[in-house]
């Protein structure tokens, strides 16, 4: 049997629902592949690295197997892995230290998964590059709709097409407290109940004006439309100003007020934009309730095609989903590479 040797560097909500997962289909792996998935290295911030190239049992893991004095790139210099999982937090300013940990992982020519948008939105054309100069794989499914195939629909499924446009709604809480305010709930009673059903971040501030949004265009458009933007391109306005009165108006006409994600490409220069619009009746928008994302790619040869994500729980699963698909791949394209 095969065996593939995975360093998780970032154990938070994605990491830990990932390894799980990994357990959850170990025979699935061994049937359809001949293949073992070994975690042989973890890394927080916090506790540092742990480095096993035996593997890692992560159900007896505990803080005293950490060494505080191995940080991401030491556990990502050490080589002791094929694929590189980059799970750590978001700096959407930035894309920072993903960006330097996925650099340095694919120099070392080991494939890379990750489920941090900042990277792709903000340094998508060299790493895509330098993954090909490597002949390894860098994959990035779980970053825009978690598990949702939007990347590789359109690399696998409309190959051939030139992707023209996207339209999307791309960001849970928006939506949800969109969907709420539409209840008579308040925004900020809003908010506290995303928080108490546990996705919406302490901070949610990143999302209700619209930097999350911004920063999945951003990847999908760079991705998809082969474009070299950052978040800071998108023309970018938030949800904080959406009053009741507005929602009450919009329900009156019967529309929506939703946080619309829109790019193309004008003048030979991409154009991305994320406000809340009026949405009518009979728009795919419209009927997007609560957590619920969708995203329509234009293309030139298949005009629309649309993907939605509908609520589920465990939600993390989504995103887990989407690292392991992205796994699945590695093992699809690069069979030999593995021990
Ligand atoms: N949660 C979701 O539903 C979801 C969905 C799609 C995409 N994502 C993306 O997936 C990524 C992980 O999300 P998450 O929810 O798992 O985050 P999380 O629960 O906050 O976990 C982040 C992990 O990264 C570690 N970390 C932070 N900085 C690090 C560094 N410099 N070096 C090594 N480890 C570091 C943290 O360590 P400490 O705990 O020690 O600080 C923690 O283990 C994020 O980029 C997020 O945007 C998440």
């Amino acid at each position: 049997m095969n065996r593939i040797r995975i360093a998780l560097i970032g154990y938070g909500n994605v990491g830990k629902a990932f390894a799980e997962m990994l357990l959850r289909k170990k025979d699935y792996l061994r049937e359809t592949f001949d293949t073992e998935a070994v975690i042989t290295a973890i890394c927080t911030r916090r506790l540092g690295g742990c480095l096993q190239p035996e593997g890692i049992d992560t159900k007896a893991l505990t803080d005293d197997m950490f060494d505080r004095s191995l940080d991401a790139l030491a556990i990502i210099g050490s080589g002791e892995y094929d694929v590189m999982a980059e799970l750590t937090p978001i700096d959407i300013m930035t894309g920072q230290p993903a960006t330097d940990h996925i650099r340095k992982a694919l120099s070392l020519e080991k494939h890379v998964i990750t489920a941090n948008k900042g990277p792709v939105a903000w340094h998508y054309r060299e790493l895509r590059d330098l993954a090909k100069e490597k002949g390894v794989s860098f994959c990035h499914e779980a970053t825009v709709m978690d598990g949702v195939p939007v990347y590789n629909l359109a690399k696998e499924n409309l190959m051939g097409c030139r992707v023209t446009a996207l339209e999307g709604i791309l960001n849970a809480t928006t939506n949800f407290i969109l969907s709420e305010m539409e209840k008579g709930v308040s925004f900020e009673d809003a908010i506290q109940e995303g928080r108490r059903q546990g996705f919406v971040e302490a901070d949610p501030g990143m999302d209700i004006d619209g930097w999350d949004a911004s920063a999945k265009l951003t990847a999908l458009m760079n991705v998809l439309m082969d474009v070299q933007i950052t978040p800071m391109d998108i023309r970018r306005t938030g949800i904080g100003e959406v009053t009741p009165e507005d929602i009450e108006a919009a329900k009156r006409q019967g529309k929506r007020i939703k946080l619309l994600c829109r790019g193309w490409i004008e003048d030979g220069k991409p154009v991305g934009v994320v406000e809340p619009a009026l949405v009518e009746e009979g728009s795919l928008a419209l009927t997007m309730e609560g957590t619920a994302s969708y995203v329509t790619i234009y293309t030139d040869l298949m005009g629309g095609v649309t993907v939605i994500e509908h609520p589920f729980e465990p939600e993390i699963d989504h995103t887990a989903y989407g690292v392991l698909s992205d796994l699945l791949r590695i093992l699809t394209d690069h069979s030999r590479s593995v021990q």
